[in-house]
């Protein structure tokens, strides 16, 4: 009986459970395949003591659910691995550990679940000879290789739907209403939010933005009768000339920056140009948070289910992906070269430009 490994890595997303759920059932129902997880992304591959067999019975009911059962990491890197030795902490290499553990172990694969850094992770690993799968995952669909990631759909139903209870308030109280939207460097949940939830002025980080263009369209909008406008701003927008909001770098030994701040930022600079009064709403991890929408539960199932196909077949250092409809794979190697950006001169930009949205340019 053949013995995979599966492991959630980065931040987490609606559909992870999901996608374990396809993994577990597929794998068991129809390989025979036993699977075990690894706790807390690669910390799980990394320490003692954190993994659990998974089984049809006991990722039951799950498929709903938001999170991770597994529990996950966007610090624990085996090749950048955080030790502390005599209370000094110090970073080192433990990949070969971690091939040791799966060699050990007795794992014909390893399905990785994850982000752009997870999937790099697991490209390198399988450079080291590790059988390595992978399922691409990100709310923010920056992932090239595939045409939608699963978390996508729902985080821009949630942001939607703050979206149109901001409408309300906006136009009780004749406010402009500042969203500061997730995404990191694409402007994707902006972008499909703001157009659904009827924005009138939508910021992304691939169209720097000249605030004086913001507030024009604010004042002729007031001019023209409109009393309350929606500013969606992503995380990642920033103004012509000028650089990305950065909260802060490298947190605890986490490896990305984190993005935030620009809505509070754009939120003053409006409140200056117009007579206006502003309110900024962060929406931050609610994004995140939750139960998969009905789109993001197929999505995962559907990759789950062929990822394990993947092992079957023995394409390993390959990813699932979604081409138009249907799943197909393509080498990790290939997957983790370019992040997937809004383009600005076709497709959805030029569509909200025709009818009235401004990206500030
Ligand atoms: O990549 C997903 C994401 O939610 C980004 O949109 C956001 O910038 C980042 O993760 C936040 O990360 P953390 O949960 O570590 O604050």
């Amino acid at each position: 009986m053949k013995k995979i490994g599966v492991l959630t890595g980065g931040g987490d997303c609606p559909g992870l459970n999901a996608v374990i759920r396809g993994v577990v059932k597929s794998a068991s129902l129809k390989y025979n395949y036993e699977v075990v997880g690894f706790e807390e992304g690669f910390d799980g591959l990394v320490l003692p003591g954190k993994t659990r067999n998974l089984t049809p019975l006991n990722v039951r009911g799950i498929l709903p659910i938001g999170g991770t059962i597994l529990g996950t990491s966007n610090r624990a890197n085996p090749f950048e691995y955080k030790v502390t030795i005599d209370g000094k902490s110090e970073v080192r290499d433990v990949s070969k550990d971690v091939i040791k553990k799966i060699q050990m172990m007795g794992l014909d694969a390893l399905v990785v679940i994850g982000g752009d850094g997870s999937l790099k992770i697991a490209h390198e690993l399988f450079k080291m000879g590790c059988p390595v799968v992978g399922v691409p995952k990100t709310i923010d669909n920056d992932i090239m290789a595939t045409d939608v990631t699963f978390g996508f759909n729902t985080a821009v139903e949630i942001a939607t739907e703050a979206l149109d209870r901001l409408h309300t308030t906006a136009e009780s109280h004749h406010r402009v209403m500042v969203v500061e939207l997730m995404g990191r460097y694409a402007g994707w949940i902006a972008l499909e939010s703001g157009i659904a939830g009827g924005a009138a002025i939508i910021l992304i980080p691939e169209i720097p933005f000249d605030i004086s263009k913001v507030c024009q369209k604010i004042n002729n909008r007031k001019k023209s009768g409109s009393n309350s406008t929606i500013v969606v701003v992503s995380e990642g927008a920033k103004p012509v000339g000028g650089g990305v909001s950065i909260l802060c770098t490298s947190e605890n030994g986490g490896s990305a920056e984190r993005l935030g701040g620009i809505g509070n930022k754009v939120g003053a600079d409006i409140g200056k140009c117009t007579d206006m009064e502003v309110r900024v709403t962060v929406l931050g991890h609610l994004q995140r948070g939750g139960s998969p929408c009905a789109f993001d539960r197929i999505l995962s199932t559907r990759f789950g289910v062929a990822v394990v196909d993947l092992i079957a077949d023995k394409r390993f250092g390959e990813m699932v992906c979604l081409k138009g409809q249907r799943i197909e794979s393509i080498a990790l190697s290939e997957a983790i070269k370019a992040q997937k950006r809004v383009p600005t001169e076709e497709g959805l930009v030029k569509t909200a430009e025709s009818i009235g949205i401004s990206f500030g340019r």
